[in-house]
């Protein structure tokens, strides 16, 4: 085999999602070089259905760093929740009870500005690559090993490497065991989640709780909606028609006078959910953000913010190391970042627990989840409670 082409950057970003490009983006702006991998396509991963909710911290990143104030403009911002159970929604008042608002605009949007804006300032971006594989990590000098799209095999030489891989990530992997610990959390159930040809139901998102299960209803246009409905993680799409799918949904949202709004469904498919953290956050030179270190269950939409804050509180390690000389932040990064982690845990585990019901779900539980649930409506400081995390905290340490 003939050898691999020597190339040299400061920062190689292996995985080119929201968070990989995020990170290049941020670096660039400071004169920091680096050199994005990523295993899918363009087109592949601006076609993925992705969750639609950033927290104002996101969407003041996007747009303050110049990505694009698309956001602002096609984006929908939305100052309140409806939490609905017992066939009576509850409406939880951002602007009210902490000032703040999020925007609905899809993960995919996202993804799609940040794309433009760095082939528009020259990034170094390589989708379509193959055998990628990170080595030296432990050592001085780390490097990636990829293929790009044409075939040619790379050696890409850094001083640090950002996994930011996603959930299956190959960088996480190379960490010994004996220098990481994994969390882990299973949950009984999945979501069935459809876009749907239809008007909006409702203005604002409503997460139900219901005896026959979770609801979401959340939308995209004026003429396609996204909805979630909880199910089995076993359930297979194919054993579900439109009638079924639109059952699934009254039963457990519609009723004194509320009815949602039904129409052909055009994508349908579950989603498996778990909470996992790897920590600590950092392994030598290897830093892992978003997806790569943490999941968490879709309730509340955490996930891609939680990439873009540890994208943020790394990039200002880098920064800081390459003004200064100075390790400081980078030391602390896995500590910062590991901090909001753990309070998005928290907030993702409560809320799908608050409003899920489990199949063996019997009498006491369920009426004590319901008692839960008035007791964070009927609270100010329960709804403001929600209202903060939902929102967003205000950046950590
Ligand atoms: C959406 C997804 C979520 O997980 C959530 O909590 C809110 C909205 C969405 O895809 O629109």
């Amino acid at each position: 085999m003939a050898g691999r082409k020597v190339i040299t950057t400061q920062v190689a970003i292996v995985g080119g999602g929201p968070a990989g490009l995020m990170l290049s983006h941020l670096l660039a702006k400071e004169g920091i070089d680096s050199t994005v991998i990523e295993l899918r396509s363009r087109q592949e991963i601006s076609e993925t259905v992705r969750a639609g909710i950033l927290e104002h911290g996101t969407v003041n990143l996007l747009v303050d760093s110049g990505v694009s104030d698309r956001v602002l403009r096609d984006g929908d911002r939305h100052d309140g929740i409806e939490l609905r159970f017992n066939g009576e929604s509850h409406r939880i008042d951002f602007q009210d009870l902490v000032g703040e608002s999020v925007w609905l605009y899809p993960q995919t949007d996202v993804f799609m500005d940040l794309a433009a804006r760095r082939e528009a300032d020259g990034g170094d971006v390589r989708y379509s690559a193959t055998d990628t594989s990170i080595h030296g990590i432990h050592g001085g000098s780390p490097t990636v090993w990829f293929t790009d799209a044409d075939g040619t095999d790379y050696e890409l030489r850094a001083d640090f490497i950002a996994g930011a891989d996603g959930s299956r990530s190959h960088c996480r992997m190379q960490i010994p065991e004996a220098d990481r610990k994994w969390y882990f959390h299973e949950y009984p159930f999945a979501w069935f989640g459809i876009l749907a040809e239809a008007p909006r139901s409702s203005e604002e998102l409503i997460y139900a709780n219901s005896a026959n299960g979770f609801a979401l209803i959340s939308q995209r246009t004026e003429t396609v909606q996204r909805m979630y409905f909880q199910c089995d993680p076993g359930e297979d799409v194919n054993n579900w028609d439109d009638e079924r799918i639109w059952e699934a949904f009254r039963s457990r949202v519609n009723g004194n006078g509320f009815e949602l709004k039904e129409g052909p469904v055009i994508d349908k498919t579950v989603l498996k959910f778990r909470s996992f953290v790897h920590t600590p956050m950092r392994h030598g030179k290897l830093f892992l953000a978003g997806d790569a270190a943490h999941t968490v269950p879709p309730t509340g939409a955490k996930g891609l913010n939680l990439a873009i804050q540890d994208v943020r509180v790394l990039f200002e390690g880098l920064d800081s190391f390459y003004k200064t000389g100075s390790t400081r932040l980078l030391d602390v990064y896995s500590d910062r970042a590991l901090d909001r982690v753990w309070k998005a845990q928290h907030f993702s585990y409560w809320m799908t627990s608050m409003l899920h019901t489990p199949a063996e779900a019997d009498d006491f539980s369920r009426a004590r989840q319901l008692g839960e649930l008035n007791s964070v409506v009927s609270s100010r400081h329960g709804r403001a409670y929600l209202a903060e995390a939902y929102t967003g905290w205000p950046a950590g340490r």
